[in-house]
């Protein structure tokens, strides 16, 4: 099962995709977390220890790496066929709850941009990830599928669109399952988060049903998720008491019977 998370900055993307992943791993599943947000963090949500984290070098960083695959002896001339799986086994770092993260970096889009010989590595990196893998992989992204090229977008099994009760983020939802549904992926759900109370639990609701969006689930606001963030611990820690994490596992048991 592939999965892309998406939505607003700041509405819960790292929270969901990182909390969702270790559940599944907790379950037995071989789970790949990819971090593709230009800050990325994940790796704290993932429960790995803030000094580790911050020795993480994004692939789409590491300029060695990236000429290593596409360089030639010609100035300007790039590689076309390179191997990514090396990429994965060397550069994987494994989470406390057993999910393998892949710090990737900012994929820059598809058609535009520079043509450079490292972003052909990124997205390849990320078409070998959604398409040829058979573990279930998790990506954190700021942005939408329009990012992926359309071969990998096509991919995604579940796009999750995490909004909160703001104006702006369910805007940005409705614009983002638009080009996740125009790039052929099925199965388009919203999640709220951060939700307070009955008001914020209409706003959202309301806007979904009048957009024909889907709405999978809403996820409390809950403090024990800003507490453990405020020390960099993974909020699965606290599995037993948190009812956003309750919220996020109940996701999790969702897709998988749907996929059954
Ligand atoms: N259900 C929740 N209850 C309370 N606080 C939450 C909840 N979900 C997320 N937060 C808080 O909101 C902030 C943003 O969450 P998170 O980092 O997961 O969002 P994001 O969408 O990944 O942000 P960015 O776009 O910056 O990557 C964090 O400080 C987090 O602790
Ligand atoms: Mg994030």
């Amino acid at each position: 099962m592939k999965i892309a998370v998406s939505g607003k900055g700041g509405v819960g993307k790292t929270l969901v995709s990182g909390t969702l992943s270790g559940y599944f791993a907790q379950k037995g599943f071989k789970v790949m977390a990819i971090d593709a947000d230009p800050s990325p963090n994940l790796a704290l949500t993932l429960g790995i220890p803030v000094e580790e984290a911050n020795k993480i070098v994004p692939i789409s960083e590491n300029s060695e790496l990236l000429e290593s695959k596409t360089k030639t002896d010609y100035p300007g001339v790039f590689k076309l066929h390179f191997t990514v799986d090396d990429i994965v086994e060397q550069n994987g770092m494994k989470s406390p709850y057993g999910v393998n993260l892949l710090v990737m970096g900012t994929i820059k889009s598809a058609g535009g941009g520079c043509a450079c010989g490292a972003n052909a590595v990124i997205r390849e990196l990320l078409r070998h990830l959604i398409v040829d893998r058979d573990e279930i992989v998790i990506v954190d992204m700021e942005a939408g599928v329009e990012h992926m090229g359309r071969g990998t977008a096509s991919h995604v099994d579940v796009m999750l669109v995490v909004v909160d009760s703001s104006r702006k983020s369910l805007e940005i939802a409705k614009k983002i399952s638009g080009f996740a549904h125009d790039a052929g992926i099925k199965n388009v759900f919203v999640v709220g988060n951060r939700v307070r109370d009955s008001e914020e639990t209409e706003l959202i609701t309301d806007f979904t049903e009048k957009n024909g969006l889907s709405l999978l689930a809403l996820i409390p606001y809950d403090d024990t998720v800003i507490k453990a963030d405020r020390v960099g611990e993974a909020p699965l820690k606290y599995a037993q008491t948190s009812e956003g994490v309750k919220a996020i596992q109940v996701i999790g048991e969702k897709l998988l019977q749907d996929r059954a």
